[in-house]
């Protein structure tokens, strides 16, 4: 059991399996010359397996693979596939652009995922242009029907961006009404070194719900914490989604937070806030280190885990950003 001295136990693990992204968002990768993590520095997909053999002994249940984009690494389907079979307890949950998953969703339905994460952060394909870069909506949206299709569920990330995307709460509230997904809003945070946040771009959960709730009604789910993490949801009973959002600064959720994140780079980071990072790759990769060392390590940092919502507290008052490592290398 990974214990901190709050109380918190950890049981969920995002492990960043690349830092690349074939999307350039703005907010999340603001210089377009970011140098990529070089491959020797990289955890192979070995390193993987022996750090979930470690973890999954350890209480960790649910593991989320992030990026970067994660199906832009080599080999993704042989990588879910092998950890469904060595792992068929741990339960298995993955973010993307979904850009890239066309010709994969049948196979991810048979390895047996049972939902994505699909970042999309608005429905209007020359905005989705400037945001990402790239001209990749269409095939974005299809994939998407192809997932309801064969039963992979969907949740919609939208980073909420006033002057960005405010002007399309409707048009998302609508697609929550026609399709059976949940769409969820996650407030802006102020991550990296360069981030491009401004008090000007946040639009606040309270806000964004208030305003849904004038386009339709909203019944807000029972039992939240349990199954949707941070997120507070709604039913939507005048349609099939639903609606969520994610507060981290106005609502922060620090007292039940149960992460560690693993960046593409082995660095345990035991709070998302917090650029204080644990190498674990050379004691991954060193002969001479054994499992349970290892444990002990993740033990150890474990203990230390910090509340983010004071390391955010102080940086406001210091500093722009929150921590410097950008969110494409932390993985969300
Ligand atoms: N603030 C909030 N959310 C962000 N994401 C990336 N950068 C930020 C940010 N600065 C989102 C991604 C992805 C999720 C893991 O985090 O779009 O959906």
């Amino acid at each position: 059991m990974i214990k901190d001295n709050y109380g918190r136990s950890v049981s969920y693990l995002r492990l960043s399996i690349t830092d690349r992204c074939n999307l350039n968002c703005f907010y999340c990768r603001p210089c377009k010359n970011t140098r990529f993590i070089p491959h020797d520095k990289v955890l192979t997909y070995e390193d993987m397996f022996y750090l979930l053999g470690v973890v999954s002994k350890m209480n960790v249940q649910k593991v989320r693979l992030t990026g970067g984009e994660p199906f832009a690494r080599r080999d993704i389907l042989y990588f879910l596939n092998r950890i469904k079979n060595n792992f068929p307890k741990l339960d298995i949950r993955l973010t993307t652009n979904a850009t890239l998953i066309a010709g994969k969703i049948g196979a991810l339905k048979d390895i047996g995922i049972k939902g994505l994460n699909i970042s999309l952060d608005t429905l209007d394909r020359d905005k989705y242009r400037r945001i990402t870069g790239c001209d990749y909506l269409s095939n974005v949206l299809a994939s998407i029907d192809r997932c309801l299709e064969v039963g992979i569920r969907v949740k919609i990330n939208v980073v909420a961006l006033k002057g960005v995307n405010d002007d399309e709460l409707e048009s998302f509230v609508n697609l929550a009404l026609k399709k059976p997904l949940d769409v969820r809003f996650i407030e802006f945070m102020p991550i990296g070194q360069k981030t491009l946040w401004q008090r000007e771009n946040f639009w606040p959960s309270e806000e964004i719900v208030r305003a849904a709730g004038n386009i339709t009604k909203l019944d807000p789910v029972a039992e939240q914490d349990k199954n949707h993490g941070p997120a507070r949801i709604y039913h939507l009973p005048q349609g099939l989604g639903r609606i969520g959002v994610i507060s981290p600064l106005s609502n922060h959720f620090c007292l039940t937070c149960n992460r560690f994140r693993i960046t593409a780079d082995g660095r345990l980071r035991t709070c998302l806030f917090s650029d204080k990072d644990y190498r674990l790759l050379p004691l991954i990769r060193s002969s001479k280190v054994s499992a349970d060392h290892l444990q002990k390590v993740l033990e150890r940092a474990g203990q230390k885990k910090p509340m983010g919502y004071e390391i955010m507290g102080q940086s406001s008052k210091e500093r722009k950003s929150v921590c410097q490592r950008v969110m494409s290398s932390i993985g969300g």
